[in-house]
């Protein structure tokens, strides 16, 4: 028989069955009234998933795109841009930014730690020439989440600097309300929160992040946010857009809204917090544990297990796909996702797998006692209704 596949990693990360299906209908042309009233509803959800009022726009293209867009549609050549750089994707601000010239001041932040945001108050007070501070809201390479909000009502107030966010793994799992607390620019992705395919991602602009589109002189041509806003305000788009994976996302973006945002961020909450303590209570040390993002929790491998070997182990034995480390964190953690179309019984079969292996490579578990610890996390949470209490 195949092996049943449990796909546990920040991305891609499973897709639910009626999506699918909606994929699988025979292809529309982009050019028709039929599409044109998909790319206005999916316009709508998508202002409901950024909390936003302006046009979270669409483009063709995994993250990194939506990433170099907002580098390029923003700012102008010499532009100085703090980039706040805990791990592999901060790593990748800085990249996107100093291959358009402009003169990035790194803040580095230990893996596993979140920014202070008084760091980057101090800078922003010496330095007035600061046009953008970059930050990811979830730095999915180190399951850190850093403090969106407090960096939001630093940068708000000052008319010359605008405040982006990574948010490809955090929209759709925890709370960004990007008009509430002033996010200048968020961006996403299809394959995570959104438990679409890779192959789209989003971007969501401020006035003042409009604003700046004005003024930029970087150039640019297929990722061109204003040709993109004004398509999109008449329901089309500039290029042939990815037209079965908007065709998923209208279903998405439904399913979203009948379940409701708040709902999901609890939802991904309570599946951190169940992932948090299976790991603790098998005596292994957490990546993050002062500022863990509630998309993937990361945790150190015991000593002397190769980390490599362990993961290819959970895949190939037991069909349980978690993610590796990166960097110089590679052989020596593991990340469990639980961002999108995961449910308790998925975190019970990580758990359950990661106690079996642990035994396998050698190290003292006690069967059970992960397992044990996930089920009184989620057993708390239950409610009563249907036992007849
Ligand atoms: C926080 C974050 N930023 C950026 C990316 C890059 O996105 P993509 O691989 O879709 O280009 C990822 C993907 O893992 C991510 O998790």
């Amino acid at each position: 028989m195949r092996k049943k596949i449990y796909l546990l990693t920040p991305g891609p990360t499973p897709i639910i069955e009626d999506v699918l299906l909606e994929m699988a209908r025979p292809i529309l042309h982009h050019r028709t009234p039929q599409f044109s009233a998909i790319i206005e509803e999916v316009k709508k959800g998508l202002q409901y998933l950024f909390q936003t009022k302006n046009d979270v726009l669409i483009l063709n293209a995994s993250g990194t795109g939506a990433m170099e867009g907002s580098v390029s549609n923003l700012f102008s050549s010499g532009d100085s841009v703090i980039v706040i750089n805990g791990g592999k994707f901060g790593e990748r601000w800085t990249e996107i930014c100093r291959s358009y010239g402009l003169n990035v001041k790194e803040i580095s932040v230990e893996w596993g730690k979140a920014v202070d945001p008084s760091i980057v108050r101090d800078i922003l007070k010496r330095d007035k020439g600061i046009k953008g501070v970059f930050v990811q809201a979830s730095e999915t390479s180190t399951t850190v989440t850093h403090p969106v909000k407090e960096l939001a009502e630093i940068v708000r107030d000052i008319d010359d600097t605008i405040l982006v966010v990574d948010g490809i793994s955090a929209v759709g799992v925890f709370d960004l309300p990007m008009d509430k607390w002033g996010i200048d620019v968020l961006v996403s992705g299809a394959q995570k929160g959104l438990m679409l395919p890779p192959g789209l991602s989003f971007v969501g602009l401020s006035d003042k992040g409009w604003r700046f589109s004005e003024d930029a002189d970087l150039p640019r041509y297929y990722f061109d946010f204003r040709k993109e806003r004004d398509n999109l305000r008449a329901n089309t788009t500039a290029y042939t857009p990815a037209i079965s994976l908007i065709v998923g996302l209208r279903k998405v973006l439904q399913d979203i809204r009948e379940e409701g945002i708040e709902t999901i961020f609890a939802r991904h909450e309570r599946l951190a917090m169940a992932t948090r303590a299976g790991i603790v209570a098998l005596g292994l040390r957490l990546l993050a544990p002062d500022s863990p993002s509630n998309g993937v929790t990361g945790f150190f491998l015991p000593d002397g297990v190769d980390g490599g070997r362990f993961a290819r182990f959970l895949r190939d034995d037991l069909g349980i796909i978690m993610a590796g480390g990166q960097g110089h964190l590679k052989g020596k953690i593991l990340r469990i996702a639980h961002m999108g179309y995961i449910g308790i019984f998925d975190i019970i079969v990580a758990i359950s797998g990661l106690e079996m292996a642990l035994k396998r490579f050698g190290y003292n578990v006690e069967f059970g006692k992960g397992i044990a610890a996930v089920q009184e996390i989620l057993f708390m949470e239950m409610s009563d209704e249907g036992t007849g209490k």
